[in-house]
């Protein structure tokens, strides 16, 4: 049992729901001029889960594809995380359901994070703790981000939706990427910007205050990790945002440029080279909240993993309510190989577009799903689970 000291993602593998929406069309159908869409919030498409892509499904679609393509085994996990803000029990994990339907072992400890965006970060800083500390005894984490946003229809959210989920594989001599074990800087204030009230399906959001929340919180957390103990000056070559929308991210670049002293222009030349290559996944996904940061970092290493191999690069993580923790990594010298046989954005390849009428059809009709009962007469004995979850679903 010793502690040990290169920890991080060693592997990282997506799921989509089958469909989306092109936010052309939506713009078309909302009244509003597509380059709002387009250029205003730097959003493309927006993933749209139907009723039988629950978070649980996309979570276990997503670590099927993680341990298929980076050759890991499920007899390897010890810790199990599902970071997510859609869950489907106020009791039950759904880390329980991932757990079971993967298979991993029964000497696996697991749970569900809830922080709004930040539970994928929880999770994920809590497993690189779990192994560093030497607790994790050579076995290896499975954190998994899922998560459907929906705002109410026609609202100024609405663009701003998606769904996925990302599987990270945590442990010893990471194939993807070190993290600086230790080297964070974490920012938390009680603000009420971004909430859903039990039974609610959709967020409310108090939206033009939630970006000024995320920017105060990248302030604070940017300004406590370059002052902790043993900081470097080394660049980042990169740095990876929490994207609700990619405007948000560019936001946030010239923010933190700015603090550091750049020129307005200056910040928005170096956005283009250092984020710009993480945004194209969640352009074409949406907000995935738990996972929107491990989208832009599946996005940044599936176009320059080649580009980055041994460089430095950041990480902010926003979580609503809020907590917020910037850190960095460094992109191992394999990377790019692996990356190869990741096959990082395979599943958009089956996604298909859906018009604006079948996107307010299918939420019509699962407007309530969360809110069906089923007598107690009806439950199959010793199958609750399953006839729970058909219930929730609602499919036969
Ligand atoms: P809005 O009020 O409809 O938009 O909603 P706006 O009027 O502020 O316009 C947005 C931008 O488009 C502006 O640019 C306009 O100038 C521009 P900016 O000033 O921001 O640079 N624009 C145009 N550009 C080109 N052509 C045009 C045009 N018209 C306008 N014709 C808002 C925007 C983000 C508030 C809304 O979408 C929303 O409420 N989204 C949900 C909340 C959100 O994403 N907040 C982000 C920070 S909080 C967070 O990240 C946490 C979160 O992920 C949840 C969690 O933690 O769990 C959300």
């Amino acid at each position: 049992w010793k502690n040990v000291s290169d920890v991080g993602i060693d592997a990282i593998a997506l799921s989509v729901p089958r469909g989306y929406v092109d936010l052309t069309e939506l713009a078309e159908a909302r009244g509003v001029p597509p380059s709002k869409y387009l250029h205003g919030l730097g959003t493309r498409q927006m993933a749209i889960a139907a009723p039988d892509e629950d978070p649980v499904t996309l979570a276990v679609n997503a670590a099927r594809r993680l341990f298929e393509r980076s050759g890991a085994s499920p007899a390897e996990i010890g810790l199990c995380i599902v970071g997510t803000e859609t869950a489907v029990d106020h009791s039950k994990p759904v880390a329980a359901f991932v757990h079971g339907l993967l298979g991993l072992p029964s000497a696996c400890r697991m749970f569900e994070a809830k922080h709004a965006c930040f539970g994928g970060t929880a999770g994920l800083l809590s497993a690189v703790d779990w192994i560093a500390s030497g607790s994790a005894r050579g076995r290896a984490a499975l954190v998994v981000c899922t998560d459907i946003a929906r705002y109410p229809l026609r609202s100024a959210g609405e663009p701003t939706q998606g769904a996925g989920a990302v599987a990270l594989l945590v442990r010893e001599k990471p194939r993807l990427l070190s993290l600086e074990v230790g080297q964070t800087g974490t920012f938390a204030r009680d603000v009420h910007d971004f909430w859903r009230p039990l039974h609610h399906k959709e967020a409310l959001v108090d939206g033009h205050y939630s970006v000024q929340c995320y920017l105060d919180a990248l302030e604070g957390a940017y300004d406590a990790w370059r002052r902790l103990d043993g900081a470097t000056d080394e660049p980042l070559v990169r740095t990876c945002y929490h994207v609700p929308y990619g405007k948000m991210a560019r936001k946030a670049h010239r923010h933190r440029r700015m603090l550091e002293g750049a020129t307005e222009q200056a910040a928005d030349a170096s956005f283009m080279v250092e984020v710009e290559p993480s945004l194209d996944l969640p352009s074409r996904i949406g907000n995935v909240y738990t996972g929107s940061l491990y989208l832009a970092l599946a996005s940044l290493l599936h176009t320059q993993a080649r580009d980055i191999a041994g460089q430095r690069i950041g990480l902010f993580s926003y979580g609503s309510g809020c907590c917020a923790e910037f850190f960095a990594g460094r992109t191992a010298p394999e990377a790019a190989a692996l990356v190869d046989r990741l096959d990082i954005d395979g599943p958009l390849r089956d996604s298909r577009q859906m018009t604006v009428a079948d996107y307010e059809r299918l939420r019509a009709e699962d407007a309530d799903a969360d809110r069906r009962t089923a007598p107690e007469s009806a439950r199959p004995r010793g199958k609750a689970n399953e006839f729970d979850r058909a219930v929730y679903l609602g499919v036969d």
